[in-house]
């Protein structure tokens, strides 16, 4: 029997469908899955240019129909599909409960209709004390349910991502970051490169439940400060009182149920420490420096164009 470059033989790779390929993370997975030898079909709305080519491409909307023939003829699925966790409200109306919930479930069934073996599934660390965040609440719903299925699981749950704190450093440029509170609750947020070798691992069989961070615990002001040393600026992270950010998850309710979602929970993690087991080498400081530095280099090439 032939050997891949990565020694594994084609009786032990496995065809993964990652849905969610779009995403900073579905795309890490999809590359350390391609690199360990495995057969990946990406699934999402958009089509993705930036990939291998080796990656089959499927464009489906997990939420208007199940995805059938994303499903088909795969061993594995993973899915990082959700709703944006950027409190843009341009980017999309509909609540967690009413997004993540019914696109994740459309897909489970796909895929056991499709016979595939084992499902991972990405919710949030700290789930067990926040259910009732309504984000918290759907993501673990998710997971309850593809815990119940026939398939065999893995339940993946993350601090915050290196891509979503990235958020920080436009508003650092301009000159502000806001803190939700004093700034002294900690976390360990991760790379999504280094959770993407968690994940496969996950997908490989190699534990049911994680829940993971990175290798840095910093507090929420550190995080902010880091975000103003990538562009060798001073700091100012003034704080609002948390109830206002709980006022205007109330308040903006009627007008974007999935941002007032959103913060109910910054609310609270940014008020509580979430710190979970470490995975990882990557440091959100030489992070947050090498993504203002490519947008500096970017910068005079975009003028020209
Ligand atoms: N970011 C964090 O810090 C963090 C921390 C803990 C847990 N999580 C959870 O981890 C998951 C991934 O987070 P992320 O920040 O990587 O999310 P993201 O960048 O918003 O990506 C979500 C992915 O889901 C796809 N998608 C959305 N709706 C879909 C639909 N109806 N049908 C098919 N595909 C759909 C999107 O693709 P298209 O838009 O191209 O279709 C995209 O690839 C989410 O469940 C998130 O809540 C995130």
């Amino acid at each position: 029997m032939s050997e891949s470059l990565s020694g594994r033989t084609p009786r032990d790779a496995k065809h993964v469908l990652v849905a969610g390929i779009t995403s900073r993370l579905g795309r890490s997975v999809a590359l350390e899955l391609l690199r360990r030898g495995h057969r990946v079909r990406g699934l999402s709305r958009k089509s993705p240019t930036d990939l291998p080519s080796s990656v089959e491409l499927v464009s489906a909307d997990c939420l208007r129909a199940e995805p059938t023939e994303a499903c088909d003829g795969v061993t594995h699925v993973f899915s990082c599909v959700g709703a944006s966790v950027q409190p843009d409200l341009r980017l999309g109306r509909a609540s967690f409960p009413r997004f993540d919930l019914p696109a994740n479930l459309s897909l489970l069934r796909a895929a056991e209709a499709a016979g595939a073996q084992h499902f991972t599934y990405v919710s949030v660390a700290g789930a067990e004390h926040t259910r009732h965040l309504a984000y918290v609440d759907a993501h673990e719903r998710v997971a309850e349910a593809v815990q119940r299925s026939t398939l065999a699981s893995c339940i993946v749950r993350p601090t915050g991502f290196f891509s979503a704190l990235e958020a920080m450093l436009p508003m650092a440029k301009r000159g502000v970051v806001p803190l939700m509170g004093n700034g002294e609750a900690v976390t360990n947020p991760i790379a999504d490169e280094d959770l993407a070798i968690v994940c496969a691992d996950g997908i490989e069989g190699g534990f049911s439940e994680r829940e993971v961070g990175g290798p840095e615990t910093l507090s929420r002001r550190r995080i902010a400060e880091l975000a103003f040393e990538a562009w060798d600026k001073a700091p100012r992270t003034p704080a609002l009182p948390v109830f206002f950010t709980k006022l205007s998850g109330y308040l903006l309710r009627p007008v974007n149920p999935r941002v007032a979602d959103l913060m109910h929970f910054y609310a609270h993690v940014m008020t509580h420490d979430c710190v979970a087991q470490s995975a990882g080498q990557r440091s959100l400081a030489n992070h947050f420096r090498a993504k203002a530095q490519a947008t500096t280099k970017a910068l005079p090439a975009a003028s020209q164009s």
